[in-house]
């Protein structure tokens, strides 16, 4: 078992063990009297290893809350569900509240959890690679309010964040593909040749799954490539915790270094804006899986490239190491989606709104280099002239 420890100052303020299956689960919760478990629905009934974290909950008698966690029920209304069944189950100041699923269920159960009797401990098992590489460290929690995305929240640290490649055998590969782009955000911020490294495996991911479909009979053998690595898998997922546990000990409330981990996001949310606005039409080309027209993480890949096409520009008299067609090059092989279909001039307008806008300036995160990046503070008028 791995610990990666988050700091405020000298002190551990929150734990992610980075394990390859669920044994260890079990040991995590025994110093916690008392539990109450929020699972998302849909992992209950999707997830062959929900089975698993039951039997290790019911061994406890830990009451167990089932959410339906989709964006549209990503609200305070959700929240207040939560802390009324905490309410009542009995779950008084010494509760640890666990949150079983992808970030909208951690970012909720963890918000519900931070204003429950002014606070009290949570932790969580994520379910998405893209929770476990990103949402549910750090201790950004919170939900959606009018048209803004978490907007109304809090940081606050989990207890402990649990997770394993094994509770990822059953996601949709598009989903899997989503937390991947997550996970080489991590490594293009902060390198020590992970990035490299996963861009082999999932492109190596990607083959093997591609000749499977094409041998075997099976309707989706993305899983069976998914289980025959979770070794690798396990050691990517922990180098990536290990870069954002750094960077959150360094700086929690985002005052600064954090700043880096949004790299892609103002594009990535405009983005996401623009498909929820016109119906995902310009994604049409995508296959009818019940996922959105553009996923967060695809949004995120999209928004890495416009990123690297922006810092070309921006460095044009430093020959930027690192170009557009390059870094598009590496998630294509990896098989996530990276095209953008808007305009960075159809962006402009939502860009100019993004919660993270100061003063009329975005800190747009360029990076120079894979392992190197910077947060430029431009007006968007600035970034579309140099992106045009
Ligand atoms: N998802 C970016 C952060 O946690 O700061």
């Amino acid at each position: 078992m791995e610990s990666i420890d988050i700091y405020s100052g000298d002190k551990v303020i929150s734990r992610v063990m980075a394990e390859e299956s669920l044994a260890g689960l079990e040991a995590c919760l025994k110093p916690y009297a008392h539990v109450f478990a929020v699972m998302d629905r849909a992992v209950a009934v999707h997830c062959p290893a929900a089975a698993e974290i039951a039997d290790v909950l019911n061994r406890r008698n830990v009451p167990g809350m089932l959410m339906d966690a989709s964006e549209c029920h990503k609200t305070m209304e959700t929240v207040m569900e939560i802390c009324t069944w905490l309410l009542e189950n009995g779950a008084d100041r010494d509760a640890l509240v666990l949150a079983v699923g992808g970030g909208i269920t951690t970012d909720m159960t963890g918000f519900a959890a931070s204003i429950y009797k002014r606070g009290v401990r949570f932790a969580y098992v994520p379910t998405t690679l893209l929770a476990q590489v990103d949402a549910a460290i750090g201790g950004k929690t919170g939900v959606n309010f009018e048209k803004y995305k978490n907007i109304l929240g809090v940081i606050r640290q989990p207890e402990f964040t649990y997770m394993c490649p094994q509770v990822l055998e059953s996601l949709p590969r598009r989903d899997f593909l989503s937390g991947a782009a997550e996970m080489l955000k991590t490594f293009v911020i902060e390198d020590g040749g992970c990035y490299a490294r996963a861009v082999e495996l999932l492109s190596g991911m990607s083959e093997e799954y591609e000749n499977g479909r094409r041998e075997t009979s099976e309707a989706d053998p993305w899983g069976d490539t998914v289980g025959r690595h979770t070794r690798e898998l396990a050691e990517l997922i922990a180098a990536a915790a290990r870069v954002k546990a750094g960077v959150v000990s360094r700086d929690q409330f985002e005052k600064g270094e954090r700043r880096k981990l949004n790299l892609g996001h103002t594009f990535a949310h405009a983005i996401e804006t623009l498909a929820q606005k016109d119906g995902g039409e310009r994604f049409k080309c995508c296959e009818d899986d019940g996922m959105p027209g553009v996923t967060h993480g695809e949004a995120v890949a999209m928004g890495m490239v416009l990123a690297a096409r922006l810092a070309d520009r921006y460095y044009r008299n430093d020959s930027a190491a690192i170009t557009e067609r390059e870094v598009a090059r590496g998630l294509k092989n990896c098989g996530i989606r990276c095209t953008c279909p808007y305009s960075v001039q159809e962006m402009a307008d939502i860009m100019r709104k993004d919660k993270k806008a100061e003063g009329g300036k975005v800190h747009f995160v360029l990076p120079k280099a894979i392992g190197d990046v910077e947060a430029v503070e431009l007006s968007v008028e600035e970034a579309v002239a140099l992106m045009a």
